[in-house]
């Protein structure tokens, strides 16, 4: 089979296609036929040599969390898929028998990990994280899902935002950025966004965004944020400057969760601020599989349609990667092996 492998830790022009074998199921595992798998921040870092999780003895490494496609085989103990099943995997990877496994959410595991994967013709899964996908979903829709839009869910679900809340997304034309944006609309909230570029944001202002602002400088996005109100909660896959900047326009009682660093992995939190002013900071990684079936749910009932800026081929992933190293997409970017 082809996958889309990453040779060198020198960005985009590191990725190359191979051939490798197809895997061995074994007894509680499940081979899916790719049709699509999104790519996210995360693999762009390990491709560019950010990430501690992968170095040069890993390559070639496959990476590929987000994957949709059909049931080739499952292994002899697995119940609930079989061949033939449309599917999407929930890509957490957990140990099943500590404290959180047992009683949940499954997302604190003690021994939390991500699938890596996807981008080849056929992926080897745990067969309890894949979700059949209802009428009306296709894979690349599918696909677009998880990683973005799981951990968006999840991040409002903490913040508790609800109808009429306002809720302050710095960076709000990519995977998780767009996902908040869409979500918290469904959840009946309104949106402040920012972004580098007028024309990502006019995308996204069609999306649903209420309040775009086009500016990457904190203190222009403060002074136009304070413009608009005090959000109830702040969005923050950001991280660096723009954890200052949430905590201090949320409101009093505010809830900041955070999820990413994209821009720094040091902030400053005014103490001062955080308790006077009663607000929350929340870290938050991914979702439940519970989240990721709502939001498959949602999409099958045409109340989510996860924003797609491009599809690839699998012989073309290091033009996907090269696009979202430029900053010129809007949403997900799905390679379709
Ligand atoms: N903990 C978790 O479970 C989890 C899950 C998903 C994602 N994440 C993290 O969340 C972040 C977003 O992931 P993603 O896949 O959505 O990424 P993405 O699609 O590449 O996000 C693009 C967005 O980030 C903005 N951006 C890019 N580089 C920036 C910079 N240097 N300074 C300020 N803004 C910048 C872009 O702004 P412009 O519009 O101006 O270009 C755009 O709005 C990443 O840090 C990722 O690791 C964490
Ligand atoms: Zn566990």
């Amino acid at each position: 089979m082809r996958a889309a492998a990453f040779t060198d830790l020198i960005g985009p022009d590191g990725v190359s296609t191979i051939e490798r074998e197809v895997p061995d199921c074994g007894p509680e595992a499940a081979l899916v036929d790719v049709e699509a798998c999104a790519i996210n921040r995360h693999d762009l870092w390990i491709l560019e040599g950010e990430s501690a999780m992968v170095d040069a003895t890993d390559l070639p490494f496959v990476t590929g969390l987000d994957v949709a496609g059909v049931v080739s085989e499952v292994g002899d103990d697995v119940r609930g898929v079989e061949p033939g099943d449309e599917v999407v995997l929930c890509p957490n990877q957990t140990c099943g028998s500590c404290r959180f496994c047992r009683e949940g959410p499954e997302n604190l595991c003690e021994r939390f990990s991500l699938y890596h994967g996807g981008l080849a013709e056929t992926a080897r899964v745990q067969a309890d994280r894949l979700i059949p996908l209802p009428e009306g979903v296709d894979a690349t829709t599918a696909a677009a899902i998880p990683t973005a839009s799981m951990t968006a869910f999840h991040m409002l679900r903490r913040a508790e935002v609800g109808p009429g809340d306002l809720v302050f997304v710095p960076g709000a034309t990519g995977g998780v950025g767009v996902a908040t944006v869409q979500l918290a609309d469904i959840f009946g909230a309104e949106t402040i966004g920012t972004s580098s570029s007028e024309a990502k944001l006019e995308r996204v202002r069609e999306l649903g965004l209420d309040h775009g602002i086009r500016s990457a400088d904190v203190d222009d996005i403060r002074e136009a944020v304070e413009g608009i109100g005090a959000p109830d909660a702040v969005i923050n896959h950001l991280g660096g400057e723009f954890t200052e900047l949430g905590q201090s326009v949320m409101r009093r009682g505010g809830t900041m969760t955070i999820c990413g660093r994209t821009a720094g992995g040091e902030s400053t939190i005014r103490v001062a601020n955080l308790f006077l002013g009663h607000k929350r900071v929340i870290g938050s990684t991914m979702g439940t599989q519970d989240d990721l079936r709502r939001l498959v749910d949602l999409a099958a009932d045409g109340d989510l349609a996860p924003e797609i800026d491009e599809t690839y081929a699998l012989e073309d992933t290091d033009a996907a990667f090269a696009a979202m190293q430029d900053r010129e997409t809007v949403g997900k970017i799905v390679v379709e092996p």
